[in-house]
């Protein structure tokens, strides 16, 4: 089908409201359009994406998106509650980021990986730096979370010269091999691949509230006392584990038991960092200072870009190798360094970190308020606009989540059995589209076949 065949751009709002509107249902979800684009994808996309169990038979297929609106192929107009899985911080087709591209486009697409940079990539290493709380530091840009969290890990052992890593059930950093074998998510991530993957990792139980921490650092007690520990990695919320916000003290406790046994402290803030969990860096809110922080999925504006930020002495590790030893033909892509400046002076300007907080709280509220009570919720949880509904099985999230798009919203399902809706709109949503959003996750369970 050519492009000029699809239906036109979304919306029929300008100004404030533009990209803020709500759900629209021409054709019930997916559409024929969506369906024929579905059934093209199903013939050539590798089954490793592809998978009755986890991926829906029937996809939507997005034409256009705006904000936190997204058109489909059919004409369908849906609010986004996921965001990119969580990507979108300013949401889609933001100004300040689509600028900043469009004047880069006119500039340099790409500089030369490690030989010859463009001026965009040292702009955002400036901006790096600048988040990272305490004494200098340095970044090392990267192109996916995965990756980040890789240059993470090879940034403790040449600092430590320890194999070691502790990591936490429920935990998902990525899937290359360096993250893969830190995956405490799920088994099954693993296992096909488990005689490639580093020996050396050990996991501890992630605390879900104060009766579990114990538990969780005595474990991580255990590990460090092998001595051969380079860093405990560790997300300051527990993002597609079911955004779980730990008790107030688990990173602090870490960060000194890490630091008594030699080993460092990677916060993997791919998915928290840059406002989402309400903050800048959700591990520095009882001021830790992670040793190492690890930016992904928002950091681009929607383009891909990932960064490894670490405190100027530990990052020097790498300098007692001869020659360069880490680089990639991207690194620091001028497009996605321009958008990924933009994005992070949007969030600062706007003082998105705090709105997320905010606005995150009251949504949970009005969750709580709504549909705490049905015998289905077992959990509303997380922190900022990385909000988590769990329900008693897979199934009822499925569901429910089948049933909220035919309603017009898109959402994701996370947790350990795929039982939690994950809700990560962009920072900038109109709090009147939660409100709506909220009723009709109320009207959907009050309807649910017992
Ligand atoms: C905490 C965390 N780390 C790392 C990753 C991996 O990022 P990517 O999918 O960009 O490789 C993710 C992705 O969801 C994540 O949530």
């Amino acid at each position: 089908m050519p492009l000029s065949e699809l239906p036109p751009p979304m919306g029929t709002t300008s100004g404030a409201s533009a990209g803020q509107e709500s759900p629209l249902i021409r054709v019930p979800p997916p559409g024929p359009m969506s369906r024929h684009w579905a059934q093209r994808l199903a013939r050539v996309e590798c089954r490793a994406l592809f998978h009755p169990e986890d991926t829906p038979s029937d996809p939507i297929v997005y034409a256009f998106s705006l904000g936190s609106n997204v058109a489909d192929v059919d004409g369908n107009r849906y609010v986004d509650l996921a965001a990119g899985f969580g990507a979108l911080l300013l949401g889609h087709g933001a100004s300040r980021p689509s600028r900043s591209l469009e004047m880069q486009l006119q500039r340099t697409w790409t500089g030369l990986g490690d030989l010859y940079p463009s001026d965009a990539k040292v702009a955002l290493l400036e901006r790096l730096v600048s988040l990272y709380p305490k004494g200098p530091s340095r970044a090392l840009l990267c192109q996916s979370g995965s990756d980040a969290v890789t240059a993470a890990i090879k940034t403790a052992v040449l600092h430590t010269d320890r194999p070691g890593i502790i990591a936490f059930e429920g935990a998902y950093h990525g899937m290359g091999y360096g993250p893969l074998a830190a995956c405490g998510y799920r088994e099954s991530f693993r296992s096909p691949f488990a005689r490639q993957l580093n020996p050396f990792v050990r996991f501890a139980p992630y605390p879900h509230n104060e009766s579990d921490l114990d538990r969780a650092l005595q474990s991580v007690q255990h590990h460090l006392a092998h001595g051969d520990i380079a860093a405990i990695i560790v997300e300051p919320v527990l993002g597609r584990g079911g955004c779980i916000d730990p008790p107030a003290s688990f990173l602090p406790s870490l960060f000194t038991l890490a630091h008594q046994a030699g080993a460092l402290l990677i916060a993997d803030e791919i998915w928290t960092g840059l406002g989402r969990a309400g903050a800048m860096l959700a591990s520095n809110r009882q001021n830790v200072v992670a040793d190492i922080l690890c930016l992904g999925k928002g950091l681009g504006g929607g383009l891909p870009i990932s960064a490894c930020l670490a405190a100027e002495d530990v990052m020097n590790a790498w300098t007692r190798n001869p020659g360069v030893i880490h680089t990639s033909t991207f690194q620091g892509n001028a497009l996605a360094c321009s958008t990924a400046v933009a994005t992070i002076d949007s969030v600062r300007s706007q003082k998105l970190d705090e709105r997320a907080g905010r606005v995150g709280n009251a949504f949970q509220q009005w969750l709580r308020l709504a549909i705490g009570s049905y015998p289905q919720v077992q959990a509303i949880t997380g922190a900022g606009l990385m909000v988590g509904v769990a329900f008693d099985s897979g199934t009822t999230a499925s569901t429910v989540a089948h049933a909220l798009l035919q309603r017009g919203y898109i959402v994701v399902t996370g947790g350990p059995n795929a039982n939690t809706l994950t809700l990560t709109p962009p920072l900038t949503i109109h709090e009147d589209l939660l409100e709506k959003f909220v009723d009709c996750l109320a009207d959907v369970l009050a309807n649910l076949p017992r």
